[in-house]
């Protein structure tokens, strides 16, 4: 794929090797990047949703890369609050800067924003759809701790109903051939249609509410917070709150070299006590959000190809 001008909307936009190739830069950019070269470039962050790690990874990136950054981070005191469209910010921002990053409580709302502007949009979260940089910094996160994305068995527990990291992250994975362990309440199992499209794949998938039925199997143990905010009725997120939530004594039901991810943040589900274990890689996993989105946004730039 020629990355330029490019929009960066769902993990179904790349195809295996375009996400390698993805990899492969980032990798590059962690090794050594240009303090310049993105010196005449200006990226413009929409967030209309709270963030800590997308936002400010993505600053961190531009500006390590010399570049400059204007935006929101709180959509109340901008003109929606008057009442303009989420179609008209989109072409106003386009004027004012090369690339726009958004991230919006409603499904669909990157891919409006990309059909209004011109400028390249990447996706930094739409509702409970896609999170397709998340993604890649955990595909990254996974092939620097196991020197390999193949053949892994990767148990995803949690809210996998809401938890938009978790869709991206299993459809990404599927071109890996991985052995799949969905850990969930019934309530919050993996959506159907993305179950299908895994068996149609010919993946395998296994799921459960109870992690350690399968806890010694893995290699990858993909956390994720019950998403509050998703929930239409408050008295359901009630009953699963707290459902999950892990400890040190998961070490004693464990493979010796398991990996545990959560694109954070975390409110109980993992335990400090399991923070200073070899097992954690939570922490590791944000900071590479900084590589892999200074990647993207040198190639959609088409700083670098
Ligand atoms: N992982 C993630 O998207 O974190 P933030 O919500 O803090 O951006």
């Amino acid at each position: 794929m020629n990355f330029k001008n490019h929009d960066i909307i769902s993990i179904y936009d790349f195809s295996k090797e375009d996400i390698l190739y993805i990899l492969k830069t980032a990798k590059k950019m962690e090794k050594r990047s240009n303090p310049s070269l993105l010196k005449n470039n200006i990226m413009a962050t929409l967030f209309f949703e709270p963030s800590t790690r997308t936002r400010l990874s993505f600053i961190a990136a531009m500006e390590q890369l010399g570049g400059k950054v204007t935006g929101f981070a709180n959509s109340k005191i901008t003109s929606i609050k008057k009442g303009e469209t989420l179609w008209d910010t989109a072409k106003m921002v386009e004027q004012y800067a090369d690339l726009i990053v958004i991230r919006h409580h409603l499904e669909g709302s990157a891919r409006l924003a990309a059909e209004a502007s011109s400028k390249p949009v990447i996706n930094g979260g739409d509702g409970s759809n896609q999170h397709p940089t998340q993604t890649l910094l955990d595909l990254y996160t996974i092939q620097k701790s196991k020197d390999t994305l193949n053949n892994l068995h990767v148990g995803i527990l949690g809210d996998l109903k809401y938890g938009r990291t978790v869709h991206s992250l299993a459809i990404a994975l599927s071109h890996f051939n991985p052995i799949f362990y969905f850990i969930s309440p019934d309530a919050l199992k993996m959506p159907r249609n993305y179950i299908t499209e895994l068996r149609e794949k010919g993946i395998r998938i296994y799921e459960t509410p109870n992690l350690l039925s399968v806890s010694k199997k893995l290699d990858i143990l993909y956390v994720t917070r019950i998403q509050q905010e998703r929930f239409p009725d408050p008295l359901e997120y009630e009953k699963y709150k707290g459902v999950y939530r892990l400890d040190s004594s998961l070490t004693k039901y464990v493979k010796k070299d398991l990996k545990i991810m959560h694109p954070l943040p975390r409110i109980d589900e993992i335990d400090k006590s399991l923070d200073n274990t070899p097992h954690a890689l939570y922490f590791e996993q944000a900071a590479n959000g900084i590589p892999v989105r200074k990647a993207l946004i040198s190639l959609v730039l088409g700083k670098i190809r």
